[in-house]
């Protein structure tokens, strides 16, 4: 496990397993990844395929060698698991690039990183790089952070701000509002066209403090997905008008995105495995409610004052919360794929501005020390699925209904044919 940790505004440390911490620049450096293989799909409608048409004939092969066996929608009915294969297979990897990444809404970061024109953040969704920026109208845009000359990403760094969009390989520079600018010698090549090469828009929304981008502009809005969801965040006395975000973890944990959200929704194992988590929640009262399309949600009342508890949520495909009222806090975790066996999770940690630093402290270190207690299992799972003396596990479901619900999902996705 590798984890990098931004307390605003700008300190960044990186930590490896249990090494001592160090102070670095910035922890995109050490997280960005070159490499980006586009993969077309069907409908050419809109988003990030449009101009990809070539490459349908890779798509097929790779597809034809992903397939699904008729009798698991029957088999996750009474329990049993997604296929072992499904945690480590590279070609299930790809399905899930562009059957679920590319077209999904994903949590991209705080809209208080994005005040001023030209304030900026990046973010990946699958193997996507993403620039969400504001432009000189206030309008805030989201783009593919990867440049109409020859697919270098336009920006490096995590955040900031700039004036233009100028990329870092041979200059060629964008506007705010993601159109091509200039491009250096442009006017010794008669046929080139300016207006041809603006940068690759996508869909973005926000809920409260959160943009939220889809690569697929025919997408159906973000309210689609979190329906009734807004309503449980009110229950559990939250304000998002009241949060901004004060914490930025990353953690990169050798196991298959997948895993990392199937342990979030189960609290079978806290007994178990987070003792001093078992200490302040019931966790033999935790409830697990599934009745909703696209999330689920759980909530554990605390031992000491029952009538407060802990609110947990997860919203097809990546994105975790868990909400409290004493303090008023909101975690928004967000698994990427790095590959079929590696996840990147981020947890943005959003107070309120009057909370106390002795609060924040101690709230944060109840929810690292969780989480490297997750990852731990995690990991070990994807050491198991990968071995596959186990084919397929299964459910406890009295208590891991929500990753039925999940895999679910996935299975719904992945067995899409357009
Ligand atoms: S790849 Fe961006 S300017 Fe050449
Ligand atoms: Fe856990």
């Amino acid at each position: 496990m590798k984890i990098y940790r931004t307390i605003y505004p700008t300190l960044h440390l990186a930590q490896e397993g249990n090494s001592s911490i160090s102070a670095i620049s910035s922890p995109c450096v050490f997280q960005r990844r070159s490499f980006l293989n586009f993969l077309p799909r069907e409908d050419a409608g809109g988003g990030i395929y449009a101009e990809h048409d070539h490459s349908k004939d890779v798509m097929k092969s790779m597809m034809a060698d992903f397939q699904i066996d008729p009798m698991l929608a029957e088999q996750l009915e009474q329990g049993r698991t997604l296929p072992a294969s499904w945690y480590c297979d590279p070609v299930v990897y790809e399905a899930e690039k562009t059957r679920i990444f590319h077209r999904s809404w994903q949590y991209t970061g705080d809209i208080g990183q994005l005040k001023e024109p030209g304030d900026f953040i990046t973010a990946t969704i699958g193997d996507l790089p993403i620039l969400v920026v504001r432009g000189n109208d206030g309008a805030i845009r989201a783009f593919a952070n990867v440049c109409r000359h020859r697919g270098s990403e336009v920006v490096l760094e995590c955040s900031g701000n700039r004036k233009t969009l100028q990329c870092h390989y041979h200059g060629w520079t964008y506007n705010l509002d993601g159109s091509l600018r200039t491009a250096p010698r442009s006017n010794e090549q008669a046929s080139f066209v300016k207006e041809k090469f603006s940068l690759k828009s996508f869909a973005l929304e926000t809920w409260g403090p959160m943009i939220f981008v889809n690569p697929d502009t025919a997408a159906p809005p973000l309210e689609k997905v979190t329906a009734e969801l807004p309503a449980v965040f009110e229950r559990g006395q939250l304000d998002l008008a009241r949060l901004r975000m004060r914490r930025h973890d990353v953690y990169e944990i050798a196991a298959n995105w997948k895993s990392i959200i199937e342990n979030f929704n189960e609290c079978y194992h806290c007994p178990i495995a987070h003792p001093a988590f078992s200490k302040l929640i019931d966790v033999d009262s935790y409830k697990v409610e599934t009745d909703h399309e696209f999330f689920s949600t759980y909530y554990g009342p605390l031992r000491q004052s029952r009538q407060n508890g802990v609110t947990y949520a997860t919203l097809w495909p990546t994105v975790m919360f868990a909400l409290s009222s004493a303090p008023m806090a909101m975690q928004v975790l967000c698994v990427m794929p790095i590959d079929a066996n590696h996840s990147r999770e981020t947890i943005d940690y959003y107070f309120t501005d009057d909370i106390s630093e002795d609060d924040m402290r101690a709230y944060v270190e109840l929810s690292d020390l969780v989480q490297r207690e997750d990852i731990v299992l995690v990991e070990s799972v994807q050491r198991g699925l990968r071995s596959r003396a186990v084919t397929q596990g299964n459910l406890m479901l009295s208590r891991e209904r929500g990753i039925q619900h999940f895999q679910k999902l996935v299975y719904r996705f992945l067995s899409a044919t357009e």
